[in-house]
């Protein structure tokens, strides 16, 4: 919206100015015919004249992203993977994440009582895995519905006694949509029946080629089941991250993605985020999808408080306004206030493009009309 004088306001309301700088000066506001009034001044005004105005949302404001802090080239560090477990129903995904889970986690974190907050992360060999717990093909259309990219590696789980199935081909089709390098697990080797060398022929078809024979794609036989190869896979994810040279700032302001989150009867508003780059602290003001607040609290995936946490790091957060949705972007902001306002304007723009396209009266449009 664009500003106006005294002198302007009172002449599209058909008044004279003086009568107006008496109800701005009644209303507390020492104004002169030729000074600008703010937005809020222009509404009271209104309002005194039985007229309602409904401000413009300052749409270019609500891109979330401009708010991104820039790095600097010299400040980029290398983070954790962020990795995804997909495969068709049955071939082991749950079990893979609670095997990894359940021989890494404790690691050197002596006490710690897995929480369920949509992600984990685990430490092998001095470096740390974050791993998504929500279902791969949730990770992926969701999010990425949302242009958020969340995941780096994905997993392709094959069941080495069924073979290539509809939705490991729905898998492969949304890993490759992403450009997400793929790694397969030949699961349930321990199985009669296992054929690893059918899920290798029957891959080739959808260009996922075996080093063995020739190609890129590195292949993991496992037992997710009895725990057998998953030291294996680790590393292999390793070495992929490695040649993705995954980065990130840790040093600037965070923002991310919202994994999963809910109403909670004694906390409200819990969302579990995953910080993509910076480093997210208690007491920061948050935009979040188009809820806003500070960090009132954080837990990690082991139920423990922290006070901050760095990029590929999951953690749930209380403190926001509403709950938001999967898939959201968040951004910390420098000061409340403007948190707040972004916040606000976002929230705005999501109810009135709920409201669909019945029609707002801007300020411009309402002196249109007069
Ligand atoms: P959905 O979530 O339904 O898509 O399935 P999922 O891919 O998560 O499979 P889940 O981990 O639930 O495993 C399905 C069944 O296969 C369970 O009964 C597991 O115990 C079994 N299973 C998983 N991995 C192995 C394995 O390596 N060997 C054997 N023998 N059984 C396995
Ligand atoms: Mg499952």
């Amino acid at each position: 919206t664009g500003s106006l004088t005294v002198g302007e306001l009172a002449e599209k309301l058909g008044k004279e100015a003086s009568e107006i700088i008496k109800k701005l000066m009644f209303l507390g506001v020492m104004a002169t015919k030729n000074q600008d009034l703010d937005d809020d001044s222009i509404e009271l005004i209104c309002g005194e004249y039985g007229i309602a105005v409904e401000k413009e949302i300052e749409v270019e404001k609500t891109d979330l992203l401009q708010y991104i802090e820039a790095d600097q080239e010299d400040a980029l560090e290398e983070r954790p993977p962020v990795v995804t477990i997909m495969g068709h129903v049955d071939h082991g995904k749950t079990t893979l994440l609670d095997s990894i889970r359940n021989t890494k986690v404790t690691e050197g974190e002596a006490g710690g009582i897995t929480q369920h907050i949509g992600a984990y992360q685990i430490r092998t060999n001095d470096k740390k895995i974050t791993f998504l717990d929500t279902p791969g093909h949730a990770a992926f259309t969701s999010m990425r519905s949302r242009g958020a990219q969340v995941t780096d590696i994905a997993i392709l789980v094959v069941a080495a006694d069924d073979g290539v199935m509809p939705q490991t081909v729905e898998a492969i089709n949304h890993a490759k949509a992403a450009e997400v390098p793929i790694i397969v697990a030949v699961n349930k080797m321990d199985k009669e029946g296992a054929n690893p060398d059918r899920v290798m022929q029957e891959l080739t078809e959808y260009q996922l080629i075996s080093e063995e024979w020739g190609g890129e794609t590195i292949f993991v036989q496992m037992s997710a089941l009895q725990g057998e190869g998953i030291d294996d896979l680790l590393e292999m994810i390793l070495l992929v991250a490695e040649v993705e040279e995954l980065k990130a700032n840790p040093s600037k302001r965070a923002h991310g993605t919202v994994i999963e989150a809910e109403l909670d009867k004694g906390r409200g508003s819990v969302a579990s985020l995953l910080v993509q780059s910076g480093t997210l602290r208690v007491g920061d003001p948050i935009v979040v999808g188009s809820t806003f607040g500070r960090v009132r609290a954080m837990v990690n995936d082991l139920g423990r408080r922290v006070k901050k946490v760095g990029p590929s790091t999951p953690v749930e957060i209380t403190g926001l306004n509403e709950v938001p949705q999967a898939g959201d972007r968040f951004v910390v902001f420098e000061d409340e206030k403007t948190a707040r306002q972004i916040g606000e304007l976002r929230q705005q723009k999501q109810i009135e493009e709920r409201r669909g396209d019945r029609s707002r009266v801007s300020l411009e449009d309402l002196f249109d009309q007069i």
